[in-house]
């Protein structure tokens, strides 16, 4: 499959909400980073609208001191369009994790942008950041972070709480949330009695309870069996299916991203166009 080529498909420059261009769209011709089904989209009129969602550019993240640095990102352009599955595949070590963070709005660029819905985020500062996260992005992670003293229950509601929901509010949306994923029954549970694909299924609600634009998993079957983690997986895809939810899912695992509408490779803090298979 050929890269894709930003050419004459958009014209006019984005705009950020205070009527800002955005410009940091390459120059026409040049090619991206990425390759994707141009015959589908392309034809479809929704080329236009793939960096409507989320969309990076020229991400670097260096860790560590100049003297032993650790170059996670090498330059990842990347961008996901509004209701997209999309699967980062990798080798562990690889960058997925840090590229996932920077995108979820819990770490910021050594350089490049980030932007989710024409909101720029790597020039937030800490708490600009923490707003985002909170009311725009679901995070999953593979150890689900739940906390061990909540209720199933509880651990749902509490990000709705901390956005200044009503007790009342939150908890009814929490329920509604774990209705979502099957998990009713449990509420009142706490998380150790819980088995690991339950706590995952809860970790879900949990992210999916704000109602974000974007649901973030990192390696979300890692912890788990092979068939409560195609129940996550099945899950992922059934909210991406039925809400239109726009799912990135970090994995290393062929069967994961499987589930995927779209599959990036990623190899050494870069995107590795040639092994993309859709
Ligand atoms: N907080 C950190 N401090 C220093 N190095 C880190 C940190 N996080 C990740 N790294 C390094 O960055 C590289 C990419 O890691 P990561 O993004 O976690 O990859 P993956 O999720 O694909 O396994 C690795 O070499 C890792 O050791
Ligand atoms: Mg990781």
């Amino acid at each position: 499959m050929e890269a894709m080529v930003l050419s004459n498909k958009r014209s006019e420059p984005f705009r950020t909400e205070n009527g800002a261009a955005n410009t940091w769209l390459p120059p026409r011709g040049a090619p991206f980073a990425f390759s994707y089904n141009t015959k589908d989209r392309a034809s479809s009129g929704e080329f236009g609208r793939l960096m409507d969602h989320l969309s990076v550019k020229d991400l670097h993240k260096t860790y560590g001191d100049s003297k032993s640095p650790t170059l996670a990102l090498r330059g990842v352009t990347f961008a996901l369009a509004k209701g997209e599955f999309v699967a980062l595949r990798g080798p562990s070590g690889c960058g997925k994790s840090t590229l996932l963070h920077i995108a979820g709005a819990m770490d910021r660029p050594t350089s490049g942008e980030v932007w989710l819905n024409q909101r720029r985020l790597d020039v937030l500062d800490l708490e600009g950041l923490a707003i985002v996260r909170r009311r725009h992005i679901g995070f999953v992670f593979q150890s689900f972070n739940l906390l061990p003293t909540l209720s199933a229950l509880e651990n749902v509601a509490l990000p709705l709480s901390l956005d200044g929901l009503k007790e009342s509010t939150a908890k009814a949306r929490a329920a509604a949330a774990l209705e979502e994923v099957g998990l009713s029954e449990r509420a009142r549970h706490l998380p150790s009695q819980l088995s690991g694909g339950e706590m995952q299924r809860v970790a879900i609600a949990r992210a999916v309870a704000v109602q974000p634009e974007l649901l973030i998993a990192d390696e979300p079957t890692g912890s788990l069996d092979s068939n409560n983690g195609l129940r996550v997986l099945e899950l992922l895809a059934r909210l991406n299916a039925t809400h239109g939810l726009t799912v990135l899912l970090a994995t290393h695992s062929a069967e994961a991203a499987a589930f995927a509408s779209r599959r990036v490779d990623m190899l050494d803090g870069r995107l590795h166009p040639a092994a993309e298979l859709t």
